[in-house]
């Protein structure tokens, strides 16, 4: 039987171990939370990274995790340390990462990484050349695995291999910087079907690959040797009816049935009734820019003074990377601006800041989603941001406002939020205050057709368009040697 091979850097679940005992954890993220539902439906392998290194896992477990993951339809490549050190953390998240962020500053140019990254993608190409057979389908996923799909095309050209990027591609006079440009385009075209999640990527993709191979594209279509490669748009969606129905459920619970969380947010929203609660959710990373919100938060709060002790910002971080330089400074920051905010500011009935540096389940996160009167988003670029639709697909009476970056790929189908430029300090002033006085007809009539264009093009819909244009592609591409 066919069946589709989805190949990422992490799986759905993150091991750990504890105590000598094995513990799963949902990994975060918008390709796992969103591949999740996908793989859930169909007939496929997910093969990835466990979160563990071969030291870290003791030898007599060794089998029982890979029960594990085989009843969860996974299978996991094995990294040493030094390869997770080199691959994830080296090459990965300090050269790649912040060059398609946009953050050229940050970006690290180590020989020794890129050879590691281009031998851990070795490893993952022949996980899939061991487990693929027939005529299976091979999509890949991501910024860590960019030389997979020719690596596979070299042994198995008969496969049908798709990859997407949840990330930016970056524009051409940043994406020439990087020393091995043209081994990760050559590597991505070794693809059928590349997919992104906005046109601008896409043009972004195409532009480099004619200024820097020199390679004739036909609209979307690269013209290589002996075949076609199709380069397409696919913005990803969610899973909208699991969060709708989750958020009708929980406003159906009575007292008793609700989470402590919940609990406690209706409690303060009960004892102010007037105050508003803002709601930010993001993995700690400094393309989120969080510390910019803080100092935007103060900014608005000088500004419109006569909010002090009506609103609250609650700040859901996530730990994320936190091995990478980067990532330790911006939690230091993030801490101390925390802190001196809510210092300066606090009153011994009022704290503004309500900062959780820690992941939540599903059900938590979607009490703050149900709890929060208004959502404020300010990446400084983000390849989608699914944290922005699945806001508005909790709001199951049409009320509540998405304040969103103009930098996130998914500003790009939510014109009805209300859009703002992170580094612009005024107009996010401004829009907090529209929001906070937004009649609640205007927000409904803002959320209607977001709601109904996420329910349409939910995360199902995306793969599936994905694959048949994979399909489609593959069988109308003239018959390989
Ligand atoms: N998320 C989660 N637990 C948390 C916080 C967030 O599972 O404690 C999920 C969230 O629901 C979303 C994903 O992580 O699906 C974040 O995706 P997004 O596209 O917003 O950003 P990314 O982390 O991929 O850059
Ligand atoms: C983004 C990336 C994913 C990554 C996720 C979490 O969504 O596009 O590839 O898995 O962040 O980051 P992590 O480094 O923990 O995998």
């Amino acid at each position: 039987m066919r069946k589709t091979i989805i190949l990422s850097n992490r799986l759905p679940v993150q091991l750990q171990i504890n105590e000598g005992k094995m513990q799963a954890k949902p990994s975060v993220g918008g390709l796992a939370t969103g591949m999740k539902s996908v793989h859930q439906e169909g007939e496929s392998l997910w093969i990835g990274w466990s979160g563990l290194t071969q030291e870290e896992i003791p030898e007599d477990l060794e089998s029982e995790i890979d029960l594990a993951l085989e009843e969860h339809g996974c299978s996991k490549v094995r990294l040493t340390e030094a390869e997770v050190e080199g691959f994830y953390y080296g090459f990965s998240n300090r050269t790649i990462w912040p060059l398609y962020h946009y953050f050229l500053e940050y970006a690290e140019f180590e020989l020794s990484n890129w050879k590691i990254y281009e031998a851990v993608n070795r490893k993952f190409a022949n996980a899939v050349l061991e487990q693929a057979s027939g005529d299976d389908i091979l999509w890949v996923h991501d910024y860590q695995l960019m030389l997979v799909p020719q690596m596979v095309r070299e042994e198995r050209p008969d496969l049908s291999i798709g990859f997407f990027l949840h990330i930016p591609f970056p524009s051409y006079e940043i994406f020439r910087t990087l020393p091995w440009r043209e081994e990760i385009l050559k590597g991505l075209l070794g693809a059928d079907l590349i997919g992104f999640h906005t046109y601008d990527y896409e043009r972004h993709f195409l532009s480099s690959v004619r200024r820097v191979l020199g390679l004739e594209v036909n609209f979307n279509e690269i013209n290589l040797e002996d075949r076609m490669a199709k380069v397409d748009s696919f913005p990803m969606g969610i899973d909208y009816a699991k969060f709708h129905e989750a958020a009708k459920k929980n406003a159906d619970q009575k007292d008793g049935e609700q989470s402590d969380l919940q609990r406690r947010l209706y409690a303060h929203k009960a004892s102010t009734p007037d105050a508003k609660f803002f709601l930010s959710i993001d993995r700690l990373d400094y393309s989120k820019g969080i510390a910019k919100r803080l100092k935007a938060f103060e900014y608005f709060l000088g500004k419109y003074p006569e909010y002090k002790e009506k609103v609250r910002l609650i700040i859901l971080a996530v730990p994320s990377r936190s091995k990478v330089p980067q990532y330790q400074l911006l939690k230091k920051e993030i801490d101390e601006l925390v802190g001196r905010i809510n210092g300066e500011l606090s009153t011994v009935s009022w704290t503004p800041i309500w900062y959780f540096y820690r992941s939540l389940g599903f059900e938590n996160l979607v009490d703050l989603y149900t709890s929060c009167d208004i959502a404020w988003l300010t990446p400084i670029r983000d390849g989608m941001n699914l944290v922005a639709k699945e806001y508005i697909a909790t709001r199951t009476d049409k009320t509540g406002v998405l304040i969103l970056s103009e930098m996130a790929g998914s500003a790009n189908e939510m014109h009805e939020a209300l859009l703002i430029n992170p580094n612009n300090f005024e107009q996010i002033a401004d829009s907090l205050h529209r929001a906070i006085n937004m009649p609640e007809a205007e927000q409904k009539a803002r959320n209607t057709p977001m709601q109904k264009r996420l329910a349409r093009y939910n995360v199902e819909k995306w793969a599936g368009d994905f694959m048949e244009s994979l399909l489609t592609h593959k069988q109308s591409d003239p018959p390989y040697v």
